[in-house]
């Protein structure tokens, strides 16, 4: 049984035959219709979502199957009952737990005790499926993976870990560029960096703005993540040099522009650039949905 906790589980071959299962599965849905017949999946939130609870959802339902949602935003997970007491009770009734957590432990608790897969659908330190989501988009929009040069702007947060452990495992050469003392997950990035050297790609981090030239695509995220308070108007300061505007685009000469959303225009990103030629911003929210279902049609077979 495999469960996908923080992206470093799967070999490259696990990640193409994913990307490549969701291409075909976005050409023809109707052809996988019965694939998770009969199957349920709970999707469990302590956070809120429009994209990830939305498309998880939808890819139950199109693979067959259905999908539970359970708020947890009220903090129940964890003190109604013990997160050990969740996953034994939810893994009676469904065939995989998808968490979306403040804490990346209770994804391990999940998993340890549970006995059906579970997938983190954003926790405080990764964001697995949206990188897989990305990758999908921007082998899309540039035609190939390996070699390919992503700069990942503003906070080093979940999805920059994730973009760097998906893009290691892939190939893709991802340069960070964030401020000093908001940089990734030093552990995350050092365990990632092994895997890109491997795999012939390159993996960095960088504060100064002005080195954000000849990239092939442009990522950037909120600077404030859900669960930190912080108003974003308090760091706009640090952030603002590492806005993706228009000036930015071209310095950097990217082809594609990309943002996992919800974006906070006029911040790291401006209405310019989200709503103009290069952005491939819907196209990525749209991939979600595919590679939800080739993740929920991997994962929940391997139950076996
Ligand atoms: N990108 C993303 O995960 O969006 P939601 O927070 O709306 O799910
Ligand atoms: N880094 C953001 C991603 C939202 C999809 C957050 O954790 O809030």
């Amino acid at each position: 049984m495999q469960h996908l906790l923080t992206g470093f589980e799967f070999s490259q071959e696990e990640y193409l035959s994913i990307l490549e299962l969701a291409s075909k599965m976005k050409k023809d849905p109707r052809a996988y219709c019965d694939t998770l017949k009969g199957s349920a999946v709970a999707i469990m939130m302590e956070k809120p979502s429009l994209r990830t609870r939305s498309t998880f959802e939808i890819a139950a339902y199109r693979l067959g199957g259905h999908g539970v949602f359970l708020d947890l935003r009220g903090g129940d997970l964890g003190k109604r009952e013990s997160i050990p007491d969740y996953a034994r009770n939810l893994s009676r009734w469904t065939d995989c737990l998808i968490g979306r957590v403040f804490s990346q432990h209770t994804l391990e608790e999940l998993a340890a005790t549970g006995s059906v897969p579970v997938i983190n659908a954003l926790s405080d330190l990764y964001h697995p499926a949206q990188a897989m989501a990305d990758y999908l988009t921007l082998q899309e929009h540039l035609g190939k993976l390996q070699g390919l040069s992503l700069a990942y702007l503003g906070d080093g947060n979940n999805v920059a870990n994730s973009l760097l452990v998906a893009g290691a495992i892939l190939g893709v050469n991802v340069t960070c560029f964030c401020p000093l003392g908001h940089g990734p997950d030093i552990q995350i990035f050092n365990r990632a960096n092994e895997i890109a050297k491997k795999n012939g790609a390159r993996l960095d981090v960088i504060a100064d703005p002005s080195k954000i030239i000849g990239f092939d695509a442009l990522y950037t995220d909120t600077w404030v993540s859900m669960g930190d308070n912080t108003p974003l108007d308090e760091v706009k300061k640090i952030f603002m040099p590492y806005q993706i505007n228009e000036t930015l685009v071209a310095q950097s000469g990217a082809k594609v522009v990309l943002h996992c959303l919800p974006a906070h225009r006029g911040y790291e990103i401006t209405d310019e650039v989200m709503d103009g030629p290069l952005s491939a911003v819907f196209d990525e929210a749209e991939n979600r949905l595919h590679i939800h279902m080739a993740l929920l049609a991997k994962l929940v077979k391997s139950r076996g």
